[in-house]
């Protein structure tokens, strides 16, 4: 059975009917599209690579094209994917000035050392054929000029093909203002982990996710035979105990999906099929 499960980030929308709205759609826009590529292809890797990077390309995500900005006013950003068949991890921590971090994820899952980091990161991709990119744009820098308000970020895909493959990927512009280099949890088995039993993208505060592991952790639950949503609610409950702020989005082998949020947490901003329509956080 062929599912696919992503999120545009995490946060508040509330009262901003218009920006929920335009979230909305696009959200339904590349599910639909990344569903098409898992179909034609037949391949999770694909479409979680496809749909990250048309997340990565629509500016009101934080990630590639609409990064949030560090304090020192510059874009740093990480993305991972993760094979859960193969147990293959590969990602990019603070690269810059390239358009896609998830295909720098998915160039690095070929070669023998699967994450690099900061300027040694961006001069693998630009030396791989990737091109100059600037993914500042005028609302994000205008948001660091007034000391970064604006939405969370983070935008993440989750795949399981017809072969029982799972990818999971995540890409991220961190959460603006901070010390710079930084390592989110994007780029980290916490925050993106997946096994041939689930796979799991996480979203919110990248410090929370990494103290509670909570992407590996939910996966190695559903290896230990927990179902995914025990897994998931085992995870939260330990992370509301310590008034954590994030979410998740998760499948499993079965098809089955689950989106995950702490009590902290407003909302998770997903899209997945319940078999008859498009669902995201608007309906
Ligand atoms: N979860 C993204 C970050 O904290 O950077």
């Amino acid at each position: 059975m062929e599912q696919l499960i992503i999120h545009g980030g995490a946060g508040i929308l509330e009262g901003k009917t218009a920006e929920a709205q335009k979230m909305h759609e696009s959200l339904c826009t590349i599910w639909e599209e990344s569903f098409e590529v898992l179909k034609k292809t037949g391949s999770a890797q694909k479409a979680v690579i496809h749909g990250v990077r048309m997340l990565e390309d629509d500016p009101i995500y934080n990630a590639g094209t609409g990064s949030k900005l560090q304090a020192d006013g510059q874009v740093r950003m990480s993305a991972a994917l993760m094979d859960g068949i193969n147990n293959r991890f590969s990602g990019v921590i603070n690269v810059q000035n390239i358009r896609n971090p998830i295909e720098a994820a998915e160039l690095l899952s070929k070669e023998k050392h699967t994450v690099l980091s900061a300027d040694q990161a961006t001069e693998f991709c630009l030396n791989n054929g990737f091109s100059n990119y600037d993914p500042i744009t005028p609302v994000r820098l205008q948001e660091f000029e007034k000391k970064c308000a604006g939405i969370h970020g983070t935008v993440g895909a989750v795949a399981l093909d017809k072969e029982g493959r799972i990818f999971s990927g995540t890409s991220t512009g961190g959460i603006g203002c901070e010390i710079p280099g930084r390592v989110s949890d994007s780029s980290t088995v916490a925050g993106t982990y997946s096994s041939a039993k689930a796979g799991v993208s996480c979203t919110g505060i990248g410090e929370q996710i990494t103290q509670q592991g909570a992407a590996v952790k939910i996966v190695t639950r559903v290896e230990d035979g927990i179902t995914l949503q025990d897994s998931v609610a085992k995870v939260i409950q330990e992370s509301d105990s310590f008034n954590y702020l994030f979410g998740m989005i998760c499948l499993d082998s079965k098809g089955n999906f689950e989106v995950g949020k702490t009590s902290a947490l407003n909302e998770v901003y997903y899209a997945y099929h319940d078999g008859e329509k498009i669902r995201t956080f608007l309906n």
